[in-house]
């Protein structure tokens, strides 16, 4: 069994009111905190190399020769520690107000120490030292770049929380009736074709249930948005990260045109413009809630609303969602769909909601070890707010004020002293271990803490975590099987 490590959670989250509608189902007692073990004092290993060369060199091993990976884990190999200096990209040669100089954290006790507001701040770093222009939101700087000192972050993120715990009773619903709607399409698309593409059907899904329920917007209001709003979105959030991703195209073409300059707003200006007053108009209750609760400026709600509805809400489940599909439709998961389908038919209720989900200890601990292995934003970074001592497992490393500090959750969270055969799926890993879950960092924070004004985890943790329960439970209700892979549907056979 691996030794579960001294829980981190910062009192900042600790304190925080819980205000998911899992903590009950969701929170085990956190483990006893282990005694403090001698850590040896080290110098941290790695060096940036040359200027220029050392950040060219990094950064083609990182794109190209290595991939993320590969290159995190030949590094933890060569200098036999999981922190380590490096270069991550972007860098030059037009990048040159961008430092990659990065301390990199790897493991699940070095990690943690970028969830302690005291120690760190989050200003301006969401994708590291590189921050795409702040033409993407209007020349606001959005909730997710703000650190928890400034006072705008207080306000704009209990905004966020409050609109959630509003939107809970709609956004069950919402979920379930545009899974109607996809699944509908995927089928029809199916009987038509023999294959059905599951990426439109399901951003359409995203957008229409999303703007609804964080928006209080009908997208059916406008024909233009309901269209094309989801792919007005991909091109907004695309050309802001395209210098930051692996997108997989043919070397050196991506190096030489995706990963060397950022790309202009002009390209999607228009785009935005049209999603701008899309919420403008159709969100009013929202706008104005913001407005008088909470005190943000009309320009200030709005262009959060939009970054909130497109690049976290929007974005992460772009990303997430298809992975879930491809791990439940896996055909080396053999077995696990019917014990999915059995655990969903008992405990479904008459109508599947939050509530029903979480009595489904299988189906969420599928969710939560999909999130362990393939972390939808694998990187974070925190910048030193003072001086400090960084810990790893077994050692302790001198971190200077300034420094910026980059996890790579996808590593991180296969800690071999944390969990038990690290790199294998195990459908009911956390149903075995519920103390895991607070090594569960997806969301910026462990899957037991509790999103507030004062740190910067995930304002929708757990509804990020019950929405993929019902997309997983829906699945189960509707279908004896499915067959087919992240991208699309190859068989499907209704439930008898
Ligand atoms: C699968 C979907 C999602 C994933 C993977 C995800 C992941 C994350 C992560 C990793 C962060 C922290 C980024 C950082 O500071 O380094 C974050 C922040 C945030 N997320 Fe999510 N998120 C998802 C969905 C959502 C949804 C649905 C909403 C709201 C409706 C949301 C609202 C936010 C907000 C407001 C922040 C900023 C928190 C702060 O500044 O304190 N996210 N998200």
């Amino acid at each position: 069994m691996a030794r579960v490590v001294m829980s981190n959670v910062t009192p900042a989250m600790s304190a925080s009111p819980p205000s998911s509608p899992t903590s009950s189902s969701l929170s085990p007692t956190p483990p006893a905190a282990a005694p403090p073990a001698a850590l040896q004092a080290r110098t941290i290993p790695g060096s940036y190399g040359w200027p220029l060369l050392g950040p060219m060199s990094d950064r083609l091993d990182y794109f190209w020769f290595q991939g993320p990976e590969t290159f995190f884990r030949k590094r933890i190999e060569k200098y036999k520690s999981t922190v380590f200096r490096a270069n991550v990209p972007p860098s030059f040669p037009f990048f040159r107000n961008v430092n990659p100089n990065v301390v990199v954290v790897l493991d699940c006790e070095s990690f943690s120490q970028l969830f302690d507001m005291e120690i760190v701040e989050k200003r301006n770093v969401l994708v590291g030292d590189f921050m795409p222009s702040v033409k993407y939101t209007g020349n606001v700087r959005v909730c997710a770049y703000l650190d928890t000192s400034e006072p705008q972050h207080a306000q704009v993120k209990n905004f966020a929380l409050d609109t959630l715990k509003r939107s809970s009773r709609v956004w069950e619903s919402e979920v379930i009736s545009n899974l109607d709607t996809m699944w509908d399409t995927l089928e029809s698309n199916l009987a038509k074709d023999g294959k059905a593409s599951v990426i439109f059907p399901l951003q359409k899904f995203l957008f229409n249930f999303l703007c609804k329920s964080i928006i209080g917007a009908d997208p059916a209001t406008s024909p233009q948005v309901a269209e094309s709003g989801y792919a007005m979105l991909d091109r907004w959030l695309a050309l802001q990260i395209l210098p930051t991703v692996n997108i997989g195209i043919l070397q050196p073409l991506e190096e030489i045109f995706l990963h060397s300059w950022a790309y202009p707003f002009a390209l999607v200006s228009g785009d935005y413009n049209k999603l701008y007053q899309f919420i403008e108009k159709e969100g009013r209750e929202a706008v104005e809630r913001a407005k008088s609760e909470f005190g943000l400026t009309h320009q200030e709600a709005i262009h959060n609303l939009l970054f909130i509805l497109g690049f976290n809400a929007f974005g992460g489940f772009t990303v997430f969602l298809p992975t879930l599909l491809k791990t439940v439709l896996s055909s080396d998961m053999a077995g696990l769909q019917e014990r999915l389908r059995k655990e969903v038919r008992e405990k479904g209720g008459p109508t599947l909601g939050f509530e029903s989900v979480k009595e489904m200890e299988l189906v969420k601990s599928v969710v939560y070890e999909t999130l362990r292995l393939n972390p939808p934003v694998p990187l974070q970074y925190a910048r030193a707010r003072k001086d400090f001592q960084l810990r790893s497992h077994d050692s302790v490393f001198d971190v200077k004020k300034g420094e910026l500090l980059c996890g790579y959750q996808k590593l991180v969270m296969r800690d071999p002293k944390v969990f038990d055969e690290p790199e294998s799926f195990k459908s009911d890993r956390f149903v075995q271990n519920g103390e895991l879950l607070n090594y569960l960092y997806w969301s910026n924070g462990p899957q037991t803490g509790s999103p507030s004004e004062s740190n910067k985890q995930c304002a929708a943790k757990d509804y990020v975590t019950l929405t993929a329960c019902l997309f997983v439970a829906y699945m189960f209700r509707r279908y004896d099987s499915v067959t087919g892979s992240s991208s699309s549907i190859t068989a499907v056979e209704k439930a008898k």
